[in-house]
């Protein structure tokens, strides 16, 4: 069987065009379906009906992604490269001097901290019998400490602060059964984070999974110790 690619919050933006990418290079892909009808993977499935799975999946949910792994493991009995794409954005707007909505940045943790670490939880199995035992999580710029210049946005830029921690954890953990991990920050791009396109973006989706799969290509035989916390724009390490 060709390789097995999980992508997960794969209706529409990055998620979707990873689909899309790795399908046209023959790989099985299992698409995390988070909307209740996703006319786009529907669709997607006309052109790939015998490779592209789609999955329901709400990563916010330990439930949902132990259901999604009982409908995994019914079609494949292993998992090459996991990524993990579904994020939200949370709140961006309150500064320290309003009242925080301490509810949207706990919302916004799990699905962008606690969603990557349920899944590798429950796949591990699944990913541990792959070829490749590969993580992808999809950071962002915006979780690293060392080029912080923000004074707000605090559950996004906190929780993919804390997507990186788990990362490195995972990846002293997981290092010696030949586990990889690698970090994303995939570039601006024109998607719907906001809630609607953002029109100003300058990266398409297309563009940004083209250049993740150059980048998880190019990063194959990295021997850091913590995982490389790639630039996708550049092919830069950010600083943690
Ligand atoms: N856009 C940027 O410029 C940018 C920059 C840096 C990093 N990133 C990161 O890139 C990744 C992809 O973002 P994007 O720009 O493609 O955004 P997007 O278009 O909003 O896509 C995110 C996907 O995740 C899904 N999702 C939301 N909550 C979920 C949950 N609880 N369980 C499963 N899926 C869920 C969304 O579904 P619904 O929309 O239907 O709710 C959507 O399909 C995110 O991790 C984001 O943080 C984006």
């Amino acid at each position: 069987m060709n390789e097995v690619v999980f992508v997960t919050g794969a209706d529409h933006g990055l998620g979707y065009a990873l689909c899309e990418k790795y399908l046209g290079l023959g790989f099985h892909v299992a698409a995390g379906k988070y909307p209740e009808n996703s006319v786009n993977l529907a669709e997607l499935k006309k052109v790939y009906p015998d490779r592209l799975e789609i999955i329901s999946l709400d990563v916010s949910s330990t439930d949902s992604v132990k259901n999604a792994y009982s409908c995994f493991t019914g079609k494949f009995s292993r998992l090459d490269i996991l990524i993990n794409n579904a994020g939200i954005l949370g709140d961006i707007h309150k500064t320290i001097y309003d009242e925080i909505d301490y509810d949207d940045i706990i919302r916004t943790f799990q699905v962008n901290s606690l969603g990557p670490l349920r899944m590798v939880n429950v796949f591990l199995p699944s990913l541990l019998n792959g070829s490749r035992k590969l993580i992808v999580n999809i950071s962002s710029e915006a979780g690293s400490i060392g080029n912080c210049f923000r004074k707000n946005w605090f559950g996004y830029t906190m929780s993919k602060s804390a997507l990186n921690m788990e990362s490195a954890l995972l990846q002293n953990e997981l290092r010696d059964k030949g586990v990889r991990i690698l970090l994303f920050h995939p570039g601006w791009m024109r998607t719907m984070m906001e809630g609607k396109l953002n029109e100003n973006a300058p990266t398409l989706p297309e563009e940004a999974a083209e250049r993740i799969m150059y980048h998880i290509d190019k990063f194959r035989d990295y021997k850091g110790d913590l995982p490389p916390y790639i630039n996708n724009d550049t092919g830069e390490i950010l600083p943690w």
